[in-house]
């Protein structure tokens, strides 16, 4: 058999059940033909390079869980310049370890605002001012060559209204009008309203728009100018599948599914998280798994704990969607322990998610590009006797620098007036208050804070992925609202340019950059280093007390044991937490030093204190 029927043989039963489920068994005679014909061109048109790539991916299906992996994710123009500028900085990455690079959206975006590219006007043309299509298969090659895959955005839930779909359907063209979502009146976009949640309250209130030139409302679930799609529509399907498999062979590595929850529409639901969103990524996946199995998908999905391990597949779709998903929990969790220096609702909320099935990867963040919403569920804060409103808006109080002792210096995006919603902007060192820090206690105090949210992701056992300049510690940028088109937005707050001043301070550790790029590095080097960090073992919490947080990894090598203390006091817990998992002679590899108890068989945890612990034997030093 030829590799392309292989294939076919082997993801054809993923691709029919998906396709029957999202569009019924009357589309497969003709839907199921298009697709595979679209598929076998871009599998025959795929580069011998390419083609060993996925030949490299196939002897290693867990490469994107492995412990080296670091990724890092940055605006292209804010990082390096062009495409081709970003070879200059790859010696900066590898210095971070870093193996994965999400470079924020790149496609034609339409003119003037365009929500950070993601209001896309042509999917097959680059950004004229970063390069073009050679130039990103170029720099594919470069960083490949070098151990790094590169990520690239794809957006699905929407086009820009200048896309050529939207022009066509505004101008009467009744095949594309069908790949929209457009009504003649209010009645069905107030229907759907009632139950709708606004993403953008401040700046895009409403999730619908009437267009002048067509004379109807359009779905628009972000900006008035970002149309959503109809995905019931099968033609927006082949289409997406096309643009896919055109950045595949690209040689693009990971596509990020953007805002990927909200495709499927269904009358009295919040329209997010419906179960033909699901249906529809294993579509996509088995027919790139056909065309190039080296090609990962990574779900952007900013949901609530309890429909976020659905986007690494579960029940049927188990190991048939993303491989990756952010772990947006974990990430809140973070922010609301060091806030309260206490970690009862990290390890209750974290310790009830459901089972991370074995082949799916969280991407671990302390923060993206994007803003901080509080997504802490009132059963989990009831649980633990805290009240979910009071403490979500504590945390925006803290964050944004309103409360009284807290030294964070975020801003609020998008307050809504209606739910209490505040959420939040800020780079790393600006809510950790190493913005704000004036003296070397509070400096030392914020790097604290900073070695330690970076410990925890480190450690949780998926890719970290640090956000540009986080990696030196830079602040806000104080001009943010000052570019064409940025004022409303103070996501640009912390979306910085890398500062060469900071850049070149990197190696100097008596400085703050140097300080904190020491410390990733460090964490980088070391996470390579443990097998016990292979993605496929979940973290579990295995003791929680006050400010300590204690996981557990029960790896195939033996457990790892990771500590963490999320408050400025010195504290204790006891010695059996740890000996109590089997642990003859513990050593934190972070400090390679032997974790020794006192006399009262208590252990000591200085402020911010980040232990990675594992048997004296298996130290890989
Ligand atoms: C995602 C992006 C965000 C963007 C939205 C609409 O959530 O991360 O920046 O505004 O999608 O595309």
């Amino acid at each position: 058999m030829s590799t392309w029927a292989l294939r076919v043989e082997r993801y054809r039963d993923d691709l029919v059940d998906a396709v029957t489920q999202v569009y019924g068994a009357s589309s497969r005679p003709t839907l199921i033909p298009r697709l595979l014909g679209a598929a076998e061109r871009a599998f025959a048109a795929r580069s011998a390079d390419l083609r060993e790539l996925d030949e490299r991916r196939l002897l290693r299906p867990d490469w994107l869980q492995q412990p080296d992996m670091v990724g890092y994710a940055a605006y292209t123009e804010r990082f390096a310049g062009t495409l081709s500028d970003v070879a200059d900085r790859v010696g900066h990455l590898r210095e971070l370890g870093v193996t994965y690079l999400h470079l924020m959206p790149l496609l034609a975006p339409r003119p003037g605002d365009n929500d950070g590219g993601y209001a896309v006007a042509d999917y097959r043309r680059v950004r004229p001012d970063l390069g073009t299509t050679d130039d990103l298969a170029a720099l594919a090659v470069t960083l490949r060559a070098s151990g790094i895959s590169l990520v690239v955005d794809l957006v699905l839930n929407h086009v820009a209204r200048e896309h050529e779909w939207a022009r066509a359907a505004a101008a009467g063209d009744a095949h594309h009008r069908d790949y929209f979502l457009t009504f003649p009146d209010r009645d069905e976009p107030d229907r759907y309203s009632a139950t709708l949640p606004e993403v953008f309250p401040d700046f895009a209130p409403g999730n619908f728009t009437f267009d002048t030139e067509m004379n109807r409302w359009v779905w628009t679930t972000f900006h008035s100018w970002q149309w959503d799609l109809n995905w019931a529509n099968p033609d927006v399907l082949v289409e997406f599948a096309e643009i896919i498999f055109f950045l595949a062979n690209l040689g693009v590595e990971v596509v990020r599914l953007d805002a990927i929850a909200f495709l499927w529409k269904r009358m009295g639901t919040d329209c997010q998280n419906q179960p033909e969103v699901h249906a529809i990524t294993q579509i996509l996946r088995a027919l790139t798994h056909m065309v190039a199995p080296a090609v990962a998908f990574k779900a952007e999905a900013i949901v609530g704990p309890a429909q976020l391990v659905a986007y690494l597949g579960v029940g049927r779709h188990d190991g048939r969607i993303s491989d990756l998903a952010y772990h947006n929990s974990l990430m809140v969790q973070i922010w609301s322990m060091i806030a309260c220096a206490d970690t009862g609702l990290a390890a209750h909320a974290l310790g009830s998610l459901p089972p991370t099935p074995a082949t799916g990867t969280w991407i671990c963040y302390v923060r993206c590009h994007d803003d901080i919403g509080w997504a802490i569920d009132d059963a989990d804060a009831a649980a633990v006797g805290l009240d979910g409103a009071a403490h979500r808006r504590f945390l925006s109080d803290w964050y944004s620098g309103e409360f009284p002792e807290s030294p964070a210096a975020g801003l609020v995006f998008q307050a809504n007036p209606r739910t209490g919603d505040r959420r939040i902007s800020g780079t790393a060192a600006a809510l950790t208050g190493l913005q704000t820090a004036t003296d070397d206690a509070s400096v030392d105090a914020a790097l604290g804070r900073m070695f330690l949210i970076h410990a925890i992701i480190y450690g949780w056992g998926g890719i970290p992925v640090i956000w540009s300049g986080d990696e030196l510690g830079t602040p806000n940028d104080a001009h943010w609202a000052a570019e064409p088109g940025h004022a409303d937005d103070n996501r640009w707050a912390h979306r910085p340019r890398l500062d060469p001043a900071r850049l070149a301070l990197r190696d100097d550790t008596t400085t703050v950059p140097g300080r904190v790029f020491a410390g990733l590095r460090h964490l980088g080097r070391i996470r390579s280093s443990l097998p016990h960090l292979h993605a496929r073992v979940p973290s579990e919490i295995a003791w929680a007390d006050g400010p300590v947080l204690v996981t557990l990894r029960r790896a195939p090598l033996g457990p790892m044991i990771c500590v963490y203390n999320v408050s400025a006091r010195t504290v204790s817990f006891p010695v059996e937490v740890i000996t109590g998992h089997g642990f003859a002679r513990p050593w934190d590899v972070i400090s390679d030093r032997a974790v020794t108890a006192d006399a009262d068989g208590l252990l000591w945890l200085t402020p911010y204190a980040a232990w990675w612990v594992i048997e004296t034997a298996q130290n890989p030093a």
